[in-house]
């Protein structure tokens, strides 16, 4: 699948969102190594901090599947001006499994820029950190 490609599948998850909350919905898309996606939306909660994030959603999806150091893309979109940059929970919990995940982030225009997660999250904290 091409960075194109899966931009415009995590564009496809917008319409999954559950936000009533906030009216800003986010897409994900998650690539393994054997071609594998898992897509991901935000899911939010009347209880405001109980809300997950369209990453984390894909996340938790291919990691409950089986899928743990074979991630190779994300891609996090959003209708906004702004590129759709991954909150810091979102960089941390990813970073558990991908340091050097490769990140494509897309504003309302789906125009993208690509990041590593290393640049997302410098020094960040992992399980070589508990070594
Ligand atoms: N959101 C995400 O889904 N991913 C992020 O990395 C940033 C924030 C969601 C959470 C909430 O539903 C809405 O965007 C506004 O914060």
């Amino acid at each position: 699948m091409t960075d194109r490609e899966l931009v415009e599948l995590a564009f496809t998850m917008l319409e999954r969102s559950y936000v009533p909350y906030s009216h800003f919905p986010v897409g994900a898309a998650l690539l393994c190594k054997d071609g594998t996606v898992f897509t991901g939306c935000n899911v939010e909660n009347s209880a405001f901090g109980s809300t997950i994030c369209a990453e984390r959603t894909a996340l938790v999806k291919a990691v409950s599947e089986g899928h743990r150091n074979d991630f190779v893309t994300l891609a996090v979109v959003g209708n906004s001006k702004d590129y759709c940059w991954p909150c810091g929970a979102c960089r941390q919990m990813l970073y558990e499994f991908a340091p050097r995940l490769r990140v494509l982030v897309a504003n309302e225009k789906h125009e993208y820029v690509e990041r590593t997660l290393n640049q997302l999250l410098p020094d960040g904290f992992g399980p070589d950190g508990m070594d």
